[in-house]
């Protein structure tokens, strides 16, 4: 495993998430599936084995629900499993980053950016994932109500008071994290280290206008969804199978449908190149880390220990300079 830096920070060169973990059989009375947590547990060991420190989550994720902030009442799910697996560990042997913002209850003040937010919702997160600090905490997307200048008050704030080491962005519009940076460079408080994107083969808005600022600001790619959910891995070619996250994800067929082409064409050039689709996805990803002259964590979601130990493999794949160009024409910018 290869380890890069945020801020200070060695974290693995892939960090593992839990927006969605293994699905059990078992339903809610509302037809949503229970987490497996015994297999849940197999994957954070094999990521640990396999020498991943870094662990993803967010106060809102369930587990087996991509619209989370619908089901207030599954919010935190993913937290309380993580906490429970990682309490048997050395709290400084890993790297724990959570997102505050989704409406996790229904009353006015449930979501969002504000200090009255944050300030709940870090106590929160910290009980389900039963310790004193995270390492990174994001913000998960913008709130229009709240300014910049009260969220990076707050989140400056986290800093000092130890509940937080470093602080990190996702799915921000790029004024708005250029405005809240500016807002904490004049001020001297604490800055964001990371972005949290979508970045994919097929995915790459990140590279319109937000890369710019991740090199200006030397903040570190947390790539997410970087197997397109799955789609890369080319197992939906044949169909929706059972059991695969596009099973139980509403809207999962209008994504592998909108993105046929690219994938057809890109399992043609993994299938030249002999090597799995899903190894060439992500050693893409890692590749463009010279490219674009900033460093990638691909966040690996998994639902099985053979995925894990698939993904990383990518590590050793090397992509040549044509392939490169070719891998490159699979999606506008
Ligand atoms: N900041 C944000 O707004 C945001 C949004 C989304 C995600 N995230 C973060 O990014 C993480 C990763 O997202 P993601 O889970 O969508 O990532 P992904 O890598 O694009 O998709 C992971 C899914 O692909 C399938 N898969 C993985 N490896 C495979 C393999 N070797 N062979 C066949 N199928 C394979 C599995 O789905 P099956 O269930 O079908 O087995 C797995 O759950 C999340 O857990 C979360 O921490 C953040």
């Amino acid at each position: 495993m290869n380890y890069k830096h945020i801020g200070g920070m060695e974290v693995s060169q892939f960090a593992i998430g839990t927006w969605h973990l293994p699905p059990s059989d078992k339903r809610y009375p509302d037809g949503i599936l229970y987490v497996d947590v015994e297999k849940t547990e197999k994957i954070f060991k094999k990521a640990m084995d396999l020498g991943i420190n870094f662990f993803d989550t967010a106060n809102t994720y369930h587990g087996t629900i991509s619209e989370t902030h619908l089901h207030p009442e599954k919010s935190g799910n993913a937290e309380i499993i993580l906490g429970n697996y990682l309490k048997d560990y050395n709290r400084e042997s890993f790297v724990l980053a959570t997102k505050v913002r989704a409406e996790v209850a229904v009353f006015h003040n449930g979501g969002g950016l504000s200090r009255k937010h944050i300030s709940w919702q870090i106590r929160e997160s910290l009980s389900r994932l039963r310790t004193d600090y995270v390492d990174l905490y994001q913000i998960h997307w913008q709130d229009p109500y709240t300014s910049g200048r009260e969220t990076m008050d707050i989140l400056n704030d986290l800093v000092h008071r130890g509940l937080v080491h470093y602080i990190g962005t996702s799915n921000h519009p790029p004024s708005s994290t250029k405005e809240m940076m500016n807002v904490a460079e004049k001020r001297g408080w604490e800055n964001f280290v990371t972005m949290q994107e979508s970045y994919n083969l097929i995915e790459r808005d990140f590279e319109k206008e937000k890369a710019s600022i991740a090199k200006e600001k030397s903040l570190t790619l947390l790539a997410y969804v970087p197997l397109a959910e799955g789609i890369l891995s080319g197992k939906y070619s044949n169909g929706i199978m059972p059991g695969t996250r596009g099973s139980y994800t509403e809207g999962f067929k209008e994504s592998v449908d909108k993105s046929k082409n690219q994938v057809n064409r890109f399992l043609e050039i993994s299938k030249e190149l002999d090597v799995k689709p899903t190894q060439l996805a992500l050693a893409w990803i890692l590749k463009m880390q010279e490219k674009l002259g900033i460093n990638i964590i691909p966040i690996l979601g998994a639902t099985s220990v053979n995925h894990l130990e698939e993904n990383i493999q990518s590590q050793d794949v090397k992509i040549s300079d044509s392939t490169l160009r070719d891998l490159n024409t699979l999606a506008k910018i």
